[in-house]
């Protein structure tokens, strides 16, 4: 039987190629598309807890924190007006997503970006000017559409631009920028928190138009991937491309199968249909369950609400927002630790590592909350040693993740899809995400307010389900050729009885209707 991480022989292809200055420069600056999502994943939270700003908006959720004299910490916070301004961007997102995958695939990846973009500087400009809440809202919608085109095409973008060996590092430069977006978003946060006449809010919001220019930009800038030139039937500057990209003459190989790989997805009809078919079975699995773990490792309730966490657990103002910006440091710095390893360790190894450390984390977290908040959530006084220990095991925690369900959550579906599903798949993959994003903001506030410091053994309990998931079900796709990644699940000790019945996936059906002479 095949090992449990399924695939233990090499696919045999080895396609030349470098590390180029073009391609490197090239990926960084797609990679920028993740500061959009950054920004705005830090940005919410230290704004929905500036007093100015609840006061102009949301003046009953401002009376209520003001009036409120409970003294039950865990749920001083509920309020669920509060929440839907975090969380309305993600559904937003979600719905664009959809929309992303026909434009990412008929238009190109290119296309995709600069929508992401312009829909982003429209939407920061209207929320940075906003007057009335319908503002706040329609700005926040903007933000989202544009979220949900950038992810939908920037993961894709780096993992075809890749070369195979370095696609792990190359492709978590997204997930690097998106945490440097959530770091930046927390720093100015804290500082425009303090500016006097308390509209520093708007600074806040409106700094948003910052990063969509970078990406609006770039995308005007970068060149296309050559996979997605010869699905739109560029071959010969598709050639050329790949050839400058990866710095030497020979790419035959790996165009041959470029061009076989298209030809295959053109046989596909209707790319969401054939997700269903049980050969993607696989596919279908990762891109819904690979995106629901991720966001139920509880992340986001550091990432949405870190200054209102510490503030619950008896941090004061600005204690809290300084807190945030540890922990957004601590992201950024572990997330390069990936950069380093993914190529090298394998994703199945960061996984499970990431997912142990989150999980012993979860458990002292939510003891030492237990413990001297009980279940009436009256602390008494605190003791500084408690505020240190309870912040470092959230930094230990917040490394868990950004080197490994961070970076992986992103990478891994990219990597894996066939390209006649790759547009549609990947859509899936980002909606589930926005999905749970979206619930997770929406409940958190409420469910810390029912299940007290037990909320860290729930995200524990799910950290727990996925690692066995990894474990058994995710095959390691570090050092393979994304256009030969079919052979994994071949191999896989459960998967090739889905991949292996008989069925020809397409591109073999390609392969022996066209075989690909040099184009
Ligand atoms: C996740 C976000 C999360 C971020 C934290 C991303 O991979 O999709 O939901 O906030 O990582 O760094």
């Amino acid at each position: 039987m095949p090992a449990v991480g399924g695939f233990d022989k090499g696919t045999g292809k080895a396609y030349p190629g470098n590390l180029t200055p073009y391609v490197t420069v090239t990926c960084v600056v797609a990679a920028m598309g993740g500061l959009i999502f950054g920004y705005d994943i830090g940005i919410s939270g230290g704004v929905t807890s500036m007093a100015p700003f609840l006061q102009k908006f949301f003046p009953s959720v401002y009376r209520k924190e003001a009036l409120d004299k409970s003294t039950n910490q865990y749920c001083k916070f509920d309020s669920e007006t509060l929440t839907l301004f975090t969380s309305s961007l993600y559904l937003a997102a979600l719905l664009s997503s959809l929309v992303a995958a026909t434009v990412t695939r008929k238009f190109g990846r290119k296309l995709s970006m600069l929508f992401g973009g312009l829909l982003f500087c429209a939407g920061a400009i209207i929320n940075g000017a906003a007057k009335a809440v319908w503002m706040l809202i329609v700005g926040r919608i903007l933000l989202g559409f544009g979220i949900g085109f950038a992810n939908q095409s920037v993961p894709l973008y780096l993992s075809e631009m890749a070369p195979y060996k370095y696609r792990g590092a190359l492709n978590i430069g997204f997930q690097l920028s998106i945490t440097i977006g959530i770091l930046v978003a927390n720093i100015l946060n804290y500082f425009f928190a303090k500016i006097k006449g308390g509209w520093g809010w708007r600074l806040s919001l409106g700094g948003a138009v910052v990063p969509a220019l970078i990406i609006t930009v770039g995308s005007l800038v970068l060149p296309d991937t050559p996979n997605s030139m010869i699905e739109r039937g560029q071959h010969e500057g598709a050639k050329t491309k790949l050839r400058r990209i990866r710095g030497v003459d020979d790419v035959e190989e790996e165009f041959n199968d470029l061009v076989v790989a298209s030809e295959a997805s053109k046989l596909v009809e209707h790319p969401w249909r054939n997700l269903l078919q049980r050969k993607y079975r696989p596919h279908l699995t990762m891109a819904i369950l690979i995106p629901f773990f991720q966001q139920l490792t509880g992340i986001n309730v550091i990432m949405f609400y870190a200054p209102v966490l510490f503030k619950t657990i008896g941090f004061a103002d600005d204690a809290s927002l300084m807190s945030a910006v540890i922990t957004g440091g601590v992201n950024v710095l572990a997330t390069i630790v990936s950069i380093y390893g993914v190529d090298k360790w394998g994703r199945r190894f960061l996984f499970l590592e990431g997912g142990t450390q989150m999980l012993i984390c979860q458990v002292i977290v939510a003891t030492c909350i237990g413990v001297k908040f009980g279940v009436d959530g009256e602390p008494g006084a605190l003791p500084k040693w408690y505020a240190i220990v309870v912040v470092l095991f959230i930094c230990v925690y917040v490394s868990g993740f950004a080197w490994s369900w961070g970076p992986l959550g992103w990478l891994v579906p990219s990597e894996i899809f066939p390209l006649e599903i790759r547009s549609a798949a990947q859509s899936v993959n980002v909606s589930v995400n926005m999905f749970f994003t979206f619930i997770i903001a929406q409940i958190f506030l409420n469910m810390l307010c029912h299940m007290k410091f037990g909320l860290f053994l729930f995200f524990a309990f799910f950290v727990v389900v996925m690692s066995f998931f990894i474990y058994f079900f995710l095959p390691e796709t570090k050092g393979i050729p994304i256009e030969e990644m079919a052979e994994v699940w071949k191999s896989h000790w459960f998967w090739s009885r889905y991949v292996n019945d008989g069925s020809y996936s397409g591109v073999e059906l390609v392969k022996e209707n066209y075989p690909v002479k040099n184009v």
